[in-house]
């Protein structure tokens, strides 16, 4: 077969004419192998080096320092550009190189929409609706390659069982499967058929790897992890996405057991490309060369590049050191030129599979065809934005059927973030403009057009701390802070509260609380918050919380004085309209938490999927030589896969194709599923199992299936799982994967703490 291959390619290199010039492209005609092999032939060093290199335009570059770059062959991408004509006038100098004209590709962070916002990830994660989440990714794509762009550093899948991390926002929650799950679908749905399509981007899976166990919770940490863990919990996921053809990963910041992740050969070569057989390119996350001198691996810059290259890492994102330390690198032979041939060879690779040789301006197209205004509202997709955010909703609490609210009466709007367009569309919210979101106010003004009087008052700021206030606006201007006195704004909010029927109070954290960077110790909301959700609640009014916010919080207080309690994150764009649909009643709520909610900060790690103890606690038979605390329950206030509806559901006894399972076989697993209430809703049935006795001790409950239903009041509904011992396999001391005989149970629930059970044997 390589044979095959050289010998076509010697054709190619004779026949072909543009070929014998060593300053033009290959014929784009040639198959992908054979192109960069002849493209890489006529490169010199210098352009092989610029091809490493990822660019930020940003205050450190701005784009007269990116044209001096492109102009000298410095560069291979660009981030952080998204505007048509921005990328058409770096591309179009690139074309005008003397020699050889390499297409640059550009990329950009489309984490939950380019410039309709989708809600955040977290947000998307608890619809546990793969369709809707292809949804999101579709238009994502759509809207970025309408601006151009090749490339979107997404999906991140990071797992995490640590909410002081601000990135949980940024990731899809604490569990392996449905993370697998919905990364698999983000880089589907994002990458389209083929990344080079009209409307496909390609994807970037990040942050290989285990970047959400940072310890502490705290951003950039060091992580330290059993072999076991690592490859049963926190590493299926980059390998389900990967798997799903990404053209690209980023390697995350973090140590892995003394070793960043930038210098680890065993990471990036061994497992990535040996094991994992990935062919498509390693970006080093931005800065993360320089970093390895901080992190003490590396002496000097010229080290630094040396190990990071030698590990693995292709592209290097803003980071001046390839350009600057290869060429001498590579003249003493520290490094050797193959090694930079390689790491070409990915930028070409994906460059050709972006479809960039055959049209360096295909998701460009002809100058005229640029939009008058980039940020028409006709270039949005509202009513997608809307359809996804409310699945998204995850109805906490409801005492006496408080919600849905009806469209009479009076009803009192407060909180710092009802009315905040910046908050609502999160972090990374790409090119999404708060001017065009739609807060929970105006959301609910659309819903109540004239049969409802609507108050509003701000009530409170997001924090009287003027440190955590000046952290916030760093940097830029995030947060609004209203100059009255904390007591003026409460009681102007007591006072509209006072003549309401109902108080609906958006409390929680502003978009800029739960960010990179943005690791917190307490997990309550913030004092100013609570001051006035007690003054309200003293009103006695009933009183509906509606929780904005990017991770899990500590909500034990507000949990005793709501009478309902919604949790909408950030919820996008369409958001107002989105959770005025499902305080209304218009949508009745269906999301489900991808992650616990803690009762209180000293619970974590709380995660549910945990291993037994030796010394299991037991609620109804306490003991005190038991795994616990003594000032506060084990279980989260909330667990895994929890959440409400305006309708009840009932599940049957589990029933088994089979009482056994052999190796090679599979069985049914069913349950009937009713739907008890007065109205039609939809929840998402939940298949976890229990390997009771195996040679390591195995997690208590384990997410392998799961199925959103949607069922008519007073239906029922046969809803089946197939299984095989694939779902059953683990790691085993010696990192063994297999399964291993014996019995287990299977688990039915609408939430992982309230399961029915059965049990059978894997023979
Ligand atoms: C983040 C990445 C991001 C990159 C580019 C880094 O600080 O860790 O997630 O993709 O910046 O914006």
């Amino acid at each position: 077969m390589k044979w095959l291959c050289s010998i076509s390619l010697l054709a190619s290199l004779t026949l072909n004419p543009a070929l014998a010039d060593n300053t033009q492209l290959p014929s784009p005609n040639l198959p992908r192998d054979a192109y960069v092999n002849a493209l890489l032939q006529k490169m010199t060093l210098q352009e092989k080096i610029g091809q490493l290199r990822l660019i930020s335009v940003g205050p450190e570059n701005p784009k007269s320092a990116i044209r001096e770059m492109i102009k000298n062959g410095q560069v291979g991408g660009i981030f952080n550009t998204v505007t048509r004509q921005d990328i058409r006038a770096m591309q179009d100098q690139a074309m005008q190189l003397p020699r050889l004209k390499i297409p640059l590709f550009f990329a950009y962070d489309i984490i939950h929409g380019q410039r309709t916002i989708f809600p955040i990830s977290l947000g998307l994660a608890s619809s546990w609706n793969l369709d809707t989440v292809a949804t999101s990714g579709r238009i994502a794509a759509y809207e970025g390659s309408e601006d151009g762009l090749n490339m979107t550093w997404a999906p991140m899948v990071d797992i995490s069982r640590d909410p002081r991390w601000g990135r949980v926002s940024e990731g899809l929650g604490e569990d392996t499967f449905l993370t697998s799950q919905i990364g698999r679908t983000l880089v589907r749905s994002i990458q389209g058929a083929h990344p080079g399509d009209r409307h496909a981007l390609m994807t970037t899976v990040k942050h290989f790897a285990l970047y959400g166990a940072v310890e502490g919770g705290r951003d950039y940490n060091s992580v330290d992890m059993s072999p076991q863990r690592m490859f049963d919990d926190y590493m299926p996921p980059y390998k389900a996405a990967l798997d799903a053809g990404s053209g690209g990963v980023m390697v995350s910041l973090n140590t892995i057991n003394g070793v960043p992740a930038t210098a680890n050969a065993w990471l990036l070569k061994d497992i990535l490309r040996k094991q994992w057989h990935f062919s498509g390119i390693t970006i080093s996350d931005h800065g993360a060369i320089k970093e390895l001198i901080k992190h003490g691996v590396a002496s000097d810059p010229e080290q630094a590049v040396k190990i990071a290259l030698n590990a693995g890492i292709n592209m290097s994102m803003s980071d001046e050191y390839y350009d600057r330390y290869l060429p001498g690198l590579v003249k003493r032979g520290e490094v050797k030129e193959h090694e930079i041939d390689q790491a070409v060879r990915h930028v070409l690779n994906v460059k050709y599979d972006m479809g960039l040789f055959r049209d360096p301006y295909n998701h460009l197209g002809p100058v005229g065809s640029d939009p008058q205004d980039t940020n028409a509202e006709s270039r949005l997709h509202r009513d997608a934005a809307r359809q996804v955010a409310r699945q998204t909703l995850v109805l906490l609490k409801n005492r006496l059927q408080t919600l849905p609210l009806k469209k009479q009466g009076t009803i009192a709007v407060v909180g710092p973030l009802a009315d905040s367009q910046r908050d609502i569309i999160g972090s990374w919210s790409a090119a999404g403009r708060p001017k065009q979101s739609v807060t929970l106010l105006q959301g609910m003004r659309n819903a109540v057009g004239n049969k409802a009087t609507i108050l509003y008052a701000k009530g409170a700021n997001i924090t009287n701390h003027q440190d955590l206030v000046a952290f916030l606006n760093s940097y830029d201007h995030a947060v609004d802070v209203d100059p009255r006195t904390p007591q003026v704004m409460i009681d102007e909010a007591v006072s509209a509260a006072r003549k309401a029927d109902v108080i609906v109070a958006a409390v929680g954290e502003s978009q800029g609380m739960a960010n990179e960077a943005s690791s917190r110790t307490h997990l309550t909301i913030p004092d100013s918050q609570r001051q006035l959700i007690d003054a309200l609640k003293a009103t006695g009014k009933p009183l509906v919380l509606v929780l904005m916010n990017g991770r899990p919080l500590a909500l034990v207080r507000e949990n005793q004085q709501a009478d309902a309690m919604l949790e909408t994150w950030f919820s996008g764009t369409e958001g107002g309209n989105a959770i005025a649909d499902v305080l209304f009643g218009d949508y009745n709520p269906s999301g489900k938490l991808p992650i616990s909610f803690p009762r209180s900060v000293g619970q974590i790690p709380i995660y549910y999927n945990h291993l037994p103890t030796g010394r299991p606690y037991l609620a109804e038979k306490p003991d005190k030589y038991t795994s616990h605390y003594y000032d506060e329950a084990n279980g989260p206030l909330f667990p895994f896969g929890f959440g409400l509806s305006y309708t009840t559901f009932s599940v049957s006894d589990v029933a088994l194709s089979n009482p056994t399972l052999k190796p090679d076989g599979s069985m049914t697993v069913s349950v009937t599923l009713t739907n008890t209430g007065h109205r039609d809703g939809g929840t998402v049935a939940q298949l976890y199992i229990h390997d009771i006795t195996a040679s390591v001790s195995r997690p208590v409950k384990q997410l392998k299936g799961f199925q959103p239903v949607f069922l008519k009041a007073g239906e029922s509904k046969r809803i089946t799982f197939t299984l095989d011992a694939n779902a059953l396999k683990f790691y085993n001391q010696q990192m063994i994967y297999a399964a291993e005989p014996g019995d287990f149970d299977v688990m039915v629930g609408l939430d992982s703490a309230r399961v029915k059970t059965a049990r059978f044997t894997l023979l």
